[in-house]
């Protein structure tokens, strides 16, 4: 069984991780530790129960804005936002070892890092989630579960939070309760 739990430098071994995106890599072996001791960033891990030590993939979070004007102006009537600075999340980093693409680690861990941004949301407000797509061909990964680019072209995708909400079967009120 997969287990999603944040990054702990005395426990898990980072340095034999490779997804084949070296700065992806890099991260994770040299700036992910500092980053969640200086609280710039949250890293958290996959690890298979048979050895928690072995990282299978990882994803880094953090708070971050979104300009005004920059969401599709269609999306913004929709989600009925103001024309202002908006606070939203960032899905900074994801990546799965190479050892075991196409297992469903990525999927898994895209939907562990949407429920907790949307859990985030609905402590302190955020109207989206924001990706950074590294290259076109990640673009679809993120697509099939639902972000839409912020113009056509783009790298830079979004997910509204109530869509993430609906998803996940997380109604406002009771996350606002809980
Ligand atoms: C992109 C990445 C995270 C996907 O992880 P993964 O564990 O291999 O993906 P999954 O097994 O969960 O695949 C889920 C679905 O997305 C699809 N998918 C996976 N990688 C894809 C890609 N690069 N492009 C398009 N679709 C992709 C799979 O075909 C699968 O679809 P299916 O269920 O219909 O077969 C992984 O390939 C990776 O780490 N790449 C290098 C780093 C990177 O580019 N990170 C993303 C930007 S930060």
């Amino acid at each position: 069984m997969i287990i999603i739990e944040s990054l702990n430098k005395d426990k898990h071994r980072r340095l034999g991780f490779a997804c084949g995106k070296e700065p992806l890599d890099r991260f994770l072996q040299e700036h992910a530790h500092q980053a969640v001791a200086k609280n710039l960033s949250k890293t958290y891990v996959a690890v298979d129960e048979s050895d928690e030590t072995v990282i299978l993939g990882y994803y880094t979070v953090t708070p971050c804005r979104i300009e005004p004007g920059e969401l599709p102006r269609d999306v913004a009537r929709m989600m009925k936002v103001p024309e202002l600075e908006l606070p939203a999340s960032l899905v900074a980093r994801l990546a799965v070892s190479e050892s075991v693409k196409g297992r469903g680690v990525g999927s898994l861990m895209l939907m562990d890092a949407m429920a907790r941004c949307a859990r985030v949301a609905a402590e302190i407000g955020g109207v989206a989630i924001v990706v950074d797509a590294l290259e076109e061909s990640v673009v679809p990964f993120y697509a099939r579960v639902g972000f839409k680019r912020f113009e056509p072209d783009a790298l830079k995708m979004f997910i509204p939070m109530a869509t993430v909400r609906e998803m996940l079967g997380i109604s406002h009120q009771q996350r606002q309760a809980g």
